[in-house]
């Protein structure tokens, strides 16, 4: 009976550690979070912590170097997601999952210490590109294009895909990279040299 007894003991105690490891192993595993996340009307999620990814660069087409009507008259903060950079860093192409998210600032003060310029205001805007052949096997590249922008109001929490005439057919015509604009991200640029 002891032995019987300790027997159940040590099994309980080594499954208790096993289970401990997995749960930590997948926890700590970049996998588990895939960048971009779809609800079940195939919205996608608007992304979470993406300030905290790979910053690439900030494109600005101000309204006063466009006669007053700039498409975008703003600042446009670019950022990759840290598991699809890791790939990038590795093979310079951007792997299928890759996120990258433009958040718009606008043009806040003009003036700073340092002299006249144009200074980011406040966050007006977040839109977002997905490279995935399972959730966008028809469009070029495969990559999804998808606005989570309301005009004066915060982004929305989640948003269907673009229409591919809207996003898509423009950056295929001009992304020097995948559809990519990589000839403006000096981050992107410094790697794939390498
Ligand atoms: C008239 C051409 C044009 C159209 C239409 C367009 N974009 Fe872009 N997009 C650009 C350019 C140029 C850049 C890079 C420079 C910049 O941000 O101004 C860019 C950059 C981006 C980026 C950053 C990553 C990258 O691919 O360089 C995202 C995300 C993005 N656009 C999303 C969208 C979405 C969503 C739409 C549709 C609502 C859209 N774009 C429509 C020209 C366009």
């Amino acid at each position: 009976m002891k032995i019987t007894a300790k027997l159940f003991a040590l099994s309980f105690f080594v499954a208790t550690i096993a289970t401990a490891f997995t749960t930590q192993a997948e926890d700590s595993s970049p996998k588990t979070t895939a960048a971009a996340q779809w609800n079940d009307k195939d919205e996608l999620l608007q992304p979470v912590n993406y300030r905290e990814w790979i910053f690439v660069g900030t494109p600005l087409t101000p309204n006063d170097m466009n006669e007053g009507k700039a498409a975008f008259p703003e600042f446009h903060n670019v950022y990759i997601d840290p598991a699809s950079w890791a790939e990038y860093k590795k093979t310079g192409k951007f792997p299928e999952g890759t996120v990258m998210v433009k958040e718009l600032v606008s043009v806040g003060s003009k003036l700073a210490a340092s002299g006249a310029g144009y200074f980011q205001g406040e966050f007006i805007g977040l839109e977002a590109a997905v490279k995935s052949s399972a959730k966008h096997p028809k469009e070029p590249g495969n990559w999804g294009y998808y606005s989570f922008t309301q005009l004066g109001k915060e982004p929305a929490k989640v948003t269907s895909i673009k229409a591919t005439q809207s996003c898509n057919a423009c950056h295929q015509a001009s992304a020097k990279q995948d559809y990519v604009f990589t000839q403006y991200y000096p981050v992107l640029r410094a790697e794939s040299k390498k």
